[in-house]
């Protein structure tokens, strides 16, 4: 059976790609934002996990504004990056796990989530950044990615994103092979990229989030998509994708580690580690 064993929330905003590229995890403007990273691969390193589920949302490079699923599945074997226009450079293919997907897939939309299913999937920074920062050796997991849409309106709810994250999480629990499964949300957290507010980040609301993540994820859900743009800036909607990603948290969570960091192009930039231990095992070890 597969095993969720923790889960990670990052920000993935694109220079971060460009800061790798040029080596800068030591500057000063970078450094307090990459010394985040060392305790997210320590926990690798001792969990070994061998598959990543990453909610993110896509910024164009595979859906736009013309055609926008609310929610959609990879359900590929490899995951291509393209020229996104950042001035990043082009990253490597993720590798996928298809069975792992079309299980996901199934269950899923056996729930009532009406689903995009893609056999070819383009995947931008949202998912190459997250898997740089936290594989920077290159020994990337294989991914399944889940895209939630945060960018063309009307947006699914804070509710809607976290049942969906905890309906994955059951599907990974009732998949029949012995896999160890890290979960990934990214963005985030507040930004506002344009208009009269650009620039706009409350620490306080991001404060708030995250620690509700912890003990009440679900008292987040009260909060509706203009209250969220309002509190958290147009784009800090990403949120949305660490909703589901602590909603596939199906166990016992803890917070092992958090790095919060203003600003990284505008953006309040935030990293979190969540272990996720089994409810039965926790109440052995106690
Ligand atoms: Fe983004």
């Amino acid at each position: 059976m597969a095993r969720i064993i923790g889960g990670v929330g990052t920000t993935h905003v694109p220079s971060i790609g460009k800061a790798i590229a040029d080596g800068k995890q030591n500057d000063p403007y970078w450094k307090p934002f990459f010394d985040g990273f060392p305790p997210v691969h320590r926990f690798i390193a001792r969990e070994k996990p061998d598959v990543a589920v990453i909610f993110s949302n896509d910024h164009g490079l595979n859906f736009f504004l013309d055609k926008m699923p609310t929610f959609a599945i990879g359900a590929a074997n490899e995951y291509r990056n393209e020229d996104e226009g950042w001035g990043i450079p082009v990253s490597r293919a993720a590798k996928g796990n298809a069975p792992l997907s079309w299980h996901i897939i199934n269950e899923v939309v056996g729930e009532g989530f009406d689903i995009t299913m893609c056999q070819e999937m383009l995947v931008d920074h949202a998912v190459t950044i997250p898997l740089q920062l936290m594989w920077p050796m290159g020994d990337w997991l294989p991914i399944v990615p889940v895209a939630i849409n945060t960018v063309q309106h009307p947006l699914p709810s804070m509710a809607r994103c976290y049942e969906l994250g905890r309906a994955v999480g059951r599907a990974l629990t009732s998949y029949p092979d012995d896999l160890k499964v890290m979960v990934i949300g990214t963005g985030g957290l507040s930004h506002q990229l344009d208009g009269k507010r650009a620039g706009f980040i409350n620490r306080d609301f991001d404060t708030l989030c995250m620690n509700q993540l912890v003990a009440d994820p679900e008292s987040l859900t009260r909060y509706s998509i203009p209250q969220l743009v309002e509190l958290a800036g147009a784009q800090g909607v990403e949120f949305l994708n660490w909703m589901a990603m602590r909603g596939a948290l199906s166990g016992t969570v803890s917070e092992l580690y958090r790095n919060y960091h203003i600003p990284i192009s505008n953006t309040a930039a935030a990293t979190v580690l969540f272990e996720n231990r089994p409810r039965a095992e926790r109440r052995k070890a106690a």
